[in-house]
């Protein structure tokens, strides 16, 4: 049957607010609720035995790989590589013996992903892959296949299909844990408890739609635009910032705060806004320095982040968002809604083709 957009103007804003439902039905299959455990697919190799994942994807599904790359060296403390399909296939990368090559794409089908993944299985790589089309190329070449329930994504900018990639990396960071013995039983019942509040937290976070389709209209009128995170909510930055660029058609940068001395701080005046991710926890004050570091400089930031966080450094901002108070394992998840819903209302504003933008395609099967 037809997909419909419903009481919605376009696919992406439909797609947006299918997050909870999406995640949590994503979720089912890889956490057992009642047992507090995380559990995935039947694996027939040694995880323990796997001492390097390399990650190969292209636009938002690489920036899914790259919290992906916090969360396994943080929680599971396996090394992670990672790169954009297109750059991996040309650069002889030295792959290691047992090493387990991870692919995440939505479709399926992107070229250099594919290319890249049939690379990596000559060289005797173990194959994984994190896909939203379990009839895809890649689902099929895969020895251990991590679906995603998205279901169909029209919008040709990716919104829900991230946040289900996200879920399954997490759970699958959580396992990898697990299995090496770095969360015992009590820890690991923590970790499913997070991700299990997070179709909440994301239900929370789009709550602000209309406080953020206002805002919008601070942004439109701008030339360029600065995303600034941290940690595993940097890649957020990078994600933000492809966001507006694909459907607005404004500049835009992602940044890690605290690169941004040496380089772009150059472009700050009064007419750059700068979007900061910033929840509460351990990197909370040095990107909130990094943020005044802006404001002195006349900057407009606009401060997403909790309660807390806004709280103590809100005051000077042009515009606060607040997301519920979340585990920084499920933060990027979360704090992945009020970009998407940024760069939506944005591109309303501005009156471009939201699901269609110019020049992209949804699905690009040529290198
Ligand atoms: C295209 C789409 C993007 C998507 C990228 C990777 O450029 O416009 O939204 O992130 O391809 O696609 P994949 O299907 O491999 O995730």
């Amino acid at each position: 049957s037809a997909i419909e957009k419903g009481k919605y103007r376009h696919f992406m804003q439909k797609e947006i607010f299918e997050q909870p439902t999406v995640v949590a039905q994503t979720l089912r299959s890889y956490l057992r609720p009642g047992e507090q455990r995380v559990a995935l697919p039947q694996i027939d190799f040694d995880i323990t035995a796997i001492d390097r994942i390399t990650i190969v994807a292209c636009g938002t599904s690489y920036y899914a790989g790259l919290v992906a790359k916090y969360w396994f060296e943080q929680f599971a403390r396996v090394p992670v590589d990672i790169d954009f399909a297109s750059e991996f296939r040309y650069r002889e990368p030295i792959l290691p013996k047992g090493g387990l090559a991870l692919f995440i794409s939505q479709s399926g089908e992107t070229a250099d992903t594919l290319a890249a993944l049939q690379h990596c299985k000559k060289q005797g790589q173990v194959i994984a892959s994190v896909v939203n089309v379990p009839t895809s190329s890649m689902a099929r070449e895969s020895d251990l296949l991590l679906p995603t329930h998205a279901g169909p994504e029209i919008g040709v900018a990716s919104t829900k299909a991230f946040t289900c990639q996200l879920a399954v990396l997490a759970a699958l960071a959580a396992h990898f844990a697990v299995k090496k013995g770095l969360l015992n039983r009590n820890e690991e019942a923590i970790i499913v408890e997070h991700l299990l509040e997070a179709p909440a937290c994301l239900n929370a976070a789009l709550d602000h739609d209309e406080e953020i389709a206002e805002m919008a209209h601070l942004i439109a009128p701008a030339r360029d635009v600065l995303y600034l995170g941290r940690g595993a909510d940097f890649p957020l930055a990078l994600e933000g910032a492809l966001k507006l660029k694909e459907i607005s058609y404004i500049h835009a940068e992602g940044y890690a705060s605290g690169e941004m001395k040496h380089g772009p701080i150059a472009l700050i005046d009064d007419k750059v806004p700068v979007i900061v991710l910033a929840p509460s926890g351990p990197l909370f004050e040095k990107t909130v320095s990094n943020m005044q570091e802006v404001q002195a400089r006349g900057g407009k930031v606009v401060l997403i982040s909790d309660k807390q966080g806004i709280e103590q450094a809100g005051e000077d901002c042009m515009a606060v968002i607040e997301m519920p108070k979340v585990h920084p394992l499920i933060a990027p998840l979360v704090y992945a809604v009020p970009v998407q819903l940024l760069a939506y209302h944005v591109a309303v504003a501005k009156g471009t083709d939201v699901d269609q933008p110019r020049n992209l395609a949804k699905s690009v099967t040529v290198e």
